[in-house]
């Protein structure tokens, strides 16, 4: 993990529900006490990042959520505007242009702005010089991405742009970000995943994925809600030998088959990456909050 740790930007990517931003959170409470200035960024607008910490709501502003860690949940429409305000380099002009319905239409028909817009905000917070002078820079921005579909258009966005412009700010940036996104020592992805078939399957192909696309690969691959493993081979005998059908027993056994199977993916998923791969156990809590988050974060 410390290699990853000591990157610029490190992008948790992966599919809907396997964990993103459990661990982006996890991450940046590891990441934060070992003392690096940190900030998570949601960017699907759900704010599930602050009720980890126990806060309602953060929006699009930087918000401290433990010593050290901030959380930010990017708002499109708020960045497409500090974008625009930036490249304008003035914020009469960029509210008024902000505001208008026309270039609400005309940034709608512009496809991949809104996803350009926010990862140059991710940028934006990556760099040490921040755009704005009063901004503190940070040491590391973990982004909980989009799921994989969402998360890959928003990696792509970047280098589109840059090739469709050719020339000019618009062409500048837009590469500027791409380069950074594709240089190993400033961007970092980790992949979640689960240990089921599917789920690694979905893992090799997104990793082939951003490969190809991209020209990044995956420094590591979490494997979330490993199940324990309760029994040996030998006592799983011992329990189905025993006579009578008791629901302890059967549930013990369908537990104990569970475990057996994500093993076996998760052997699979080591045989067929060159990714580190590191697990999560499954935490057996009605609610998730941050003493769950700190199990977590000691773990990876
Ligand atoms: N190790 C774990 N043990 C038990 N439950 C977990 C674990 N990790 C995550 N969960 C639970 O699984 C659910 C999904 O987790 P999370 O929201 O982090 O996933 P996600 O990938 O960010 O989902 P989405 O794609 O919808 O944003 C949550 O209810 C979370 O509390
Ligand atoms: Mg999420």
């Amino acid at each position: 993990m410390p290699e990853l740790l000591n990157r610029r930007l490190v992008l948790v990517t992966g599919k809907g529900g396997v964990g993103k931003t459990t661990v982006a959170a996890a991450l940046g409470l590891r990441a934060a006490r070992e003392g690096r200035r940190t900030i998570v960024c949601e960017v699907a607008e759900r704010e599930r990042l602050p009720a980890l910490f126990g806060d309602t709501s953060i929006g699009h502003e930087e918000r401290e959520l433990a010593p050290g860690l901030f959380g930010i949940s990017i708002d499109p429409e708020r960045a497409k505007e500090e974008w625009l305000r930036y490249q304008l380099r003035s914020a009469t002009l960029a509210g008024l242009l902000g505001h208008s319905r026309l270039f609400h239409y005309l940034t709608a028909a512009a496809p991949g702005l809104t996803e350009l817009v926010t990862i140059g905000k991710v940028w934006e917070l990556a760099q040490l010089q921040r755009k704005s002078a009063k901004a503190s820079p940070y040491d590391l921005v973990i982004v909980d991405s989009p799921a994989t579909g969402h998360g890959l258009a928003m990696l792509r966005a970047p280098r589109t742009f840059s090739e469709v412009a050719r020339v000019g700010p618009v062409h500048r940036q837009a590469g500027k970000i791409h380069d950074f996104l594709a240089d190993p020592g400033a961007t970092g992805v980790l992949t979640v995943a689960l240990p089921e078939e599917m789920p690694v399957s979905e893992t090799l192909d997104l990793g082939e994925r951003l490969h190809s696309e991209m020209g990044m690969d995956i420094g590591r691959i979490v494997v979330n809600q490993v199940l324990p493993e309760r029994f040996t081979s030998a006592e799983a005998e011992r329990l189905e030998s025993v006579d009578g059908d008791l629901p302890a027993i059967r549930a013990a056994l369908t537990e104990y088959r569970r475990a057996r199977v994500q093993r076996a993916q998760l052997r699979r998923l080591r045989r067929s990456t060159d990714a580190s791969v590191t697990t999560l156990p499954f935490l057996f809590t009605s609610s998730f909050e941050r003493e769950q988050l700190e199990a977590l974060a000691a773990r990876l």
